[in-house]
């Protein structure tokens, strides 16, 4: 398995050209199920668990041609109503292939997910809002078979906490529902407006997504489009923290500081200065140390959790003590431990991380656990003294794109081992 050898204690100067968002074309991509024309999506990041996506969408009959960033994929017939445990265990997204094949066939048999192992998270949701639009579905062998011989209705869907899978996979059934959907409590994540402007241009009509109750009128079918995915939300406050964890100053291209949230907001009040231009996000270290802030991780516009790892890392090295509080996985903290060895002093309770903030940390071999625990452990490694490595670096590949090359020409010292 590849690693990264990293030599920390290089401040970051120059431009990165931020990526389209992950957690965003995977659920536009599946929408290329609903219509048998061709839909181009833009800015689209390479990364494995796209091509993952890929592979699953062509075993249910998509023809692609991915060309730098520019994605068209056409699923004139679906070959095949079954998305199998091997392409769908690896990367939880796949399972969003479950309500556009509902609604396009009637019929589909998916396995149960995998994904990143931050906890249990379960689908009961996506479930739930799928049999309240009219599907059967049954649950066998590790495979959730549902079926539509009539077609899915609309309904009120009232979600008892706010889920993003859940608020999409609904969108992406209901659009070709018959009657109105109503999503009560949903996500308000840029990637669901996102979701719902790629929609939207296929001849859906969502409406006020963005907001807690979304609005869906099904339509009879979908036409072909061109949608450009949105900027990556967390590659960007990635970056943004490793410039406070290291120093310097970072021009991120691309970038929209008004995606990010609370995680702004936090990272101003740690010290570093954000300067939002056209088109890009100047970040820049002025003071020796950042400021110890607390930060609890919230549903949209909250502080994402998807930023809390990387947070970390640049609190490990704050002045003060900050507390970290993670409210939507209950597992996400198995980065702690592996900053702890470069020389961290973080304590967990619970779902509360207190994390004392040292002058240096020492570089170390570490062990990737997670996507963004992995990037987590970039940044430390950045900021570290002396060499840190890092294992299992497949984890980064599914969602940072080009990792090494955008750090090393902003002056990092990081390199991939190939084993
Ligand atoms: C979550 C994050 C999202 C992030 C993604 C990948 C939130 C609200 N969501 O989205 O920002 O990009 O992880 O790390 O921050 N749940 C159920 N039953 C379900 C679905 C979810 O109990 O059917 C629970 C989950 O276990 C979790 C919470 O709901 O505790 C929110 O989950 P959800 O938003 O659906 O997760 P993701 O879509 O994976």
């Amino acid at each position: 398995m590849d690693k990264l050898a990293i030599i920390g204690g290089r401040p970051l100067y120059g431009e990165i050209p931020i990526s389209g968002a992950k957690n965003s074309a995977l659920k536009v991509m599946a929408a290329a199920l609903l219509t048998d024309e061709k839909l181009t999506l833009t800015n689209v990041p390479r990364l494995a668990d796209v091509d993952m996506l890929l592979r699953l969408l062509a075993q249910h009959g998509a023809e692609y041609n991915f060309d730098n960033s520019t994605l068209s994929l056409h699923v004139k017939d679906i070959f095949s109503t079954e998305a199998p445990y091997d392409l769908v265990r690896k990367m939880r997204a796949s399972f969003n292939v479950l309500g556009p094949l509902l609604a396009r066939e009637g019929k589909a048999k998916v396995s149960l997910p995998g994904g990143c192992a931050i906890g249990a998270r379960p689908v009961d949701l996506h479930l739930k809002a799928l049999t309240a639009m009219g599907a059967k579905i049954e649950l066998d062998e590790g495979y959730v078979i549902a079926e539509a011989p009539d077609g899915l209705k609309g309904a009120v869907i009232s979600l008892p906490f706010v889920s993003v899978g859940a608020t999409e996979h609904t969108m992406l059934a209901a659009v070709l529902a018959g009657g109105e959907t109503v999503i009560e409590n949903a996500a308000r994540e840029p990637e669901i407006t996102d979701l719902a402007d790629c929609l939207n241009a296929m001849g859906a009509r969502v409406k006020d997504a963005g907001r807690s109750t979304i609005r869906i009128e099904g339509v009879d079918r979908l036409h072909g489009a061109e949608h450009r995915v949105l900027p990556d939300r967390i590659e960007t406050g990635a970056y943004a923290m490793a410039v406070g964890a290291v120093g310097g100053e970072l021009t991120l291209m691309g970038a929209d500081g008004g995606l990010l949230g609370a995680a702004l907001a936090a990272l101003e009040e740690a010290g570093l200065q954000i300067e939002e231009r056209e088109n890009s996000l100047c970040i820049k270290k002025t003071e020796e140390r950042c400021k110890a802030v607390d930060i609890v991780t919230q549903p949209f516009p909250g502080f994402p959790t998807d930023l809390q790892a990387q947070f970390m890392a640049l609190m490990a090295t704050a002045d003060g003590a900050s507390t970290i509080k993670e409210t939507i996985f209950e597992n996400r903290f198995m980065h702690a431990p592996e900053l702890s060895r470069m020389g961290a002093k973080i304590s967990v309770d619970a779902q509360t991380a207190t994390v004392r903030g040292v002058e240096r940390l020492k570089g170390a071999p570490v062990m990737a656990t997670d996507l963004r625990a992995s990037m987590s452990l970039v940044i430390a490694g950045l900021a570290a003294e002396g060499q840190t490595m890092v294992n299992r670096v497949y984890h980064l590949d599914r969602g940072f794109e080009r990792l090494e090359e955008k750090l090393q020409n902003c002056g990092a010292l990081i390199e991939r081992v190939k084993d």
